[in-house]
């Protein structure tokens, strides 16, 4: 993995003027304590998928630039990895959560100095842990991004990043033919749609592919978008659905990303006791105030059955 990594000299991914259809940039959030949330179950996942020896496929809606240089421009005015990633790789053994060792450990292989530099985004992460069978799609829309994420991945044979809406990649890339993976769903959220959007689009793939592991990913600022996330998912005939939060703070007046969520459709089967272990640990490496919760929106066998509306 190093070499690949040393290839990858410059990821402070500079927006070009003129040409970048989205607002949204990720270098200014890479590593925060809600990318820690996403990337570490993001490896608890990848980590089940390698228990069988039967390929499998990882399918990145949302991929976002590859890596992530935490020294840039971006970062260095707004640094959220320092309350992130950067409290994972200061503490000290006995507070550290042993079920994250191998999420750092991917962290720390893109940082061979021994220095934190360089935060890999999901496709890298992803692409780290991947056996020489199984196969991941990356998709990405913003062409400046796109550019970078290309970059990040060129020397990865089993990997390919891909220049298309994610939401068109949901409904083209599934069932992939491996029928074993996981599919992430990590859209920026800069429109007001993209919460109400959610349930049919997860419905719709969820219809064409039952069997995959899904992870959606949310902001939490105030608990009503959320909370209408959870209850039409409730309501959808969609079986099998964890949730995980990971809450800094109760809402701010003033606004603004207190928490971070995710929505687990098909998790292993130890995930709900793995996130039992090891996210308190990890919100109290965050933030004395940090709170978690894990629960089902749908438990296994269940769905929204006789009450189960188009979604
Ligand atoms: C939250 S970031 C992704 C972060 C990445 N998943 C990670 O964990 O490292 C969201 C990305 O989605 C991209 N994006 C926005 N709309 C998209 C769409 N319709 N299809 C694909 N990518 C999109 C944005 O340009 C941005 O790079």
């Amino acid at each position: 993995m190093r070499a690949e990594v040393a290839a990858v000299t410059d990821w402070s991914c500079p927006r070009r003027a003129g040409v970048d259809a989205l607002n949204y940039r990720h270098a200014f959030h890479a590593g925060n304590f809600a990318d820690v949330h996403k990337h570490s179950v993001l490896v608890r996942i990848v980590l089940h998928l390698r228990l069988k020896p039967a390929p499998f496929r990882i399918i990145d809606t949302h991929a976002g630039a590859g890596g992530y240089d935490l020294f840039a421009p971006e970062p260095i005015r707004s640094p959220e990895w320092r309350a992130g990633i950067g409290r994972l790789w200061e503490a000290s053994a006995e507070e550290f959560p042993p079920a994250l060792a191998p999420y750092l450990d991917v962290v720390k292989a893109f940082n061979p100095d021994g220095a934190l530099r360089f935060y890999p985004g999901s496709p890298l992460i992803a692409a780290a842990l991947l056996r020489p069978g199984d196969r991941s799609i990356a998709c990405e829309i913003e062409p400046g991004a796109m550019e970078w994420l290309a970059k990040a991945l060129r020397n990865r044979v089993n990997t390919k990043a891909v220049a298309i809406d994610g939401w068109t990649a949901l409904g083209a890339y599934i069932p992939p033919k491996e029928r074993r993976g996981l599919i992430l769903i990590d859209p920026p959220f800069e429109d007001a749609n993209e919460f109400s959007r959610l349930p049919e689009a997860l419905s719709a793939a969820y219809r064409k592919w039952p069997t995959g592991i899904y992870m959606l990913w949310y902001p939490i600022k105030e608990r009503a978008a959320p909370d209408a996330l959870a209850r039409r998912l409730r309501r959808c005939a969609i079986s099998n659905v964890l949730r995980s939060e990971l809450l800094l703070c109760p809402p701010r007046a003033e606004g603004g990303l207190i928490g971070s969520g995710l929505v687990l459709i098909n998790p292993p089967h130890t995930l709900e006791q793995d996130l039992g272990t090891f996210m308190p640990a990890l919100a109290k490496l965050l933030s004395p105030r940090a709170t978690v919760r894990t629960d089902w929106l749908v438990r296994p066998g269940r769905s929204g059955g006789q009450r189960a509306v188009e979604c």
